[in-house]
């Protein structure tokens, strides 16, 4: 049985988890529309491991026999000044995500939840990639984005990201 507080920290992680897949899918839109293919694709893969995270969190509930209730995901912003508004709102998210998580680990821990501390290393990891990809992402666009034809190449390469599913099984 998990512990009350921490199943109910778990539930709202995972429409915290859909919610970032949308947001992301939002971004993904958003350079669809602006003709930059490969960052459109960059965030489309990002919007499946986020959809992932949201799975492993319902999974990892169901295995626990925890009761999971679904809230609606909300609207993500459309609206975006530049593309560096974008890749920074992705980073700002992020640092969001990693507290998050930080909070339910911080509260397993005070209940000696070893099993959920032990379910979280994996996204604690996960998150510190999360914000140096974000990170790395607004060093490149800040080096390149001015001059065109180094944003197509910057487009190309992010163009070759592919899904892989999680490390992490349940
Ligand atoms: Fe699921 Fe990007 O954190």
């Amino acid at each position: 049985m998990l512990n009350e507080k921490i199943a109910e920290l778990l539930n709202v992680q995972i429409n915290k988890e859909f919610y970032s897949a949308y947001l992301y899918l939002s971004f993904s839109n958003y350079f669809s529309d602006k003709g930059l293919d490969g960052f459109a694709n960059w965030y489309r893969v990002q919007a499946q491991e986020e959809r992932d995270h949201a799975m492993l969190f319902v999974q990892y509930m169901q295995n626990n026999d925890a009761k999971i209730t679904f809230d609606a995901i909300g609207k993500p912003d459309a609206e975006f000044d530049s593309h560096m508004a974008v890749l920074e709102a992705g980073l700002k998210h992020e640092r969001y995500v990693t507290g998050l998580i930080n909070n339910i680990y911080a509260a397993a821990y005070e209940v000696k939840d070893f099993r959920t501390m032990q379910f979280l290393d994996w996204f604690v990891k996960e998150q510190g990639e999360e914000e140096t990809n974000a990170n790395d992402l607004i060093k490149k666009l800040n080096l390149f984005g001015s001059d065109p034809k180094s944003l197509y190449l910057l487009d190309q390469e992010l163009a070759a990201r592919t899904y892989a599913a999680p490390s992490l099984v349940l």
